[in-house]
């Protein structure tokens, strides 16, 4: 099945799909996104989704391109051209396109992308034996809370994990402490058993599957806490695991040198990954 990629009102070959040289996305890294996980064919958390980009979008003070449900009726004529029953629907919003001037223009219409593609959302492989990750300073803006495509020092620093053999790399903060990872949230699990994530404050991106798991465990009446944790606090924690839309849940077996745990993923995180697996199933939290 041939790819198709939604712009700006057209269902297009994804080969030939393109927006202006002008657009401020492109120029200006001047634009918001979101990255939702379909399973069975079924958007999860879709209402999370809608309400972060909503709250990226007032953030940047830019206007949404439409309406939700017009935006919903393209994201799912997006996933059934493409064929996906297990992926992720991507979409951009930028300011639009207008002359190269700093200062928002006046009159540009903002611009939306859409695509689609199939992919494996929970990999045995990885959960089986879990994955490596490296730590380097956190060098981004002040914002990380906003899903903004300025997302230079998280690309640069999943290049740096992926040449240090590790699948992904959690930033540390001026004050020593993990804010999350290049494009996943960082979870610990504590001596008594307790799963720990930083609070959704500025310095992290609140995400959807990080909210959703929240969800599963405050509904199995599991222990957790959101707080800061440091690396020390990492390295030495029985377990470590991380969270997305595109991977769910992925156990960490090594913070750098330190081995966590037996250096095999632990049992909580593997109960909260199934636990995850079947709330994803049924949709998540707004189903
Ligand atoms: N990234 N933190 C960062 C910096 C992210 O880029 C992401 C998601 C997350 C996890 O958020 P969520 O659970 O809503 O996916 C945390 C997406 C998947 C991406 O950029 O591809």
């Amino acid at each position: 099945m041939s790819r198709i990629a939604y712009v700006n009102g057209r269902y297009l070959p994804h080969r030939s799909a393109a927006v202006h040289v002008e657009d401020r996305g492109f120029q200006f890294a001047d634009g918001v996104y979101e990255v939702i996980a379909i399973a069975n064919g079924r958007f999860i958390d879709e209402e999370l989704h809608l309400r972060r980009l909503h709250r990226s979008l007032a953030a940047l003070r830019m206007a949404p391109p439409m309406g939700d449900r017009a935006l919903c009726a393209i994201l799912r004529e997006v996933v059934r051209l493409n064929g996906v029953a297990e992926g992720i629907v991507y979409l951009q919003v930028t300011r639009g396109s207008a002359p190269r001037e700093f200062a928002f223009p006046t009159r540009a219409r903002p611009s939306l992308v859409v695509t689609a593609r199939s992919k494996t959302l929970h990999d045995p492989r990885l959960l089986a034996q879990g994955v490596r990750v490296i730590t380097i300073p956190d060098i981004r803006w002040a914002r990380p809370d906003i899903k903004s495509v300025a997302l230079l020092p998280n690309a640069l620093g999943k290049q740096q994990a992926k040449e240090a053999g590790a699948f992904e790399a959690w930033q540390v903060g001026r004050d020593g402490n993990i804010t999350e990872g290049t494009s996943s949230n960082a979870w610990i699990v504590t001596a008594a058993g307790e799963a720990v994530t930083r609070q959704a404050d500025t310095a992290i991106l609140n995400g959807v599957t990080r909210q959703g798991l929240l969800h599963v465990l405050a509904a199995a009446g599991l222990r957790f806490l959101e707080r800061p944790f440091a690396v020390a606090e990492a390295k030495a924690a029985r377990e470590a695991f991380l969270t997305s839309a595109s991977n769910f849940l992925i156990p960490v077996v090594r913070i750098d040198e330190a081995v966590i745990g037996d250096g095999k993923p632990g049992p909580v995180t593997e109960r909260l990954s199934d636990a995850y697996i079947s709330y994803a199933a049924g949709g998540g939290a707004d189903r």
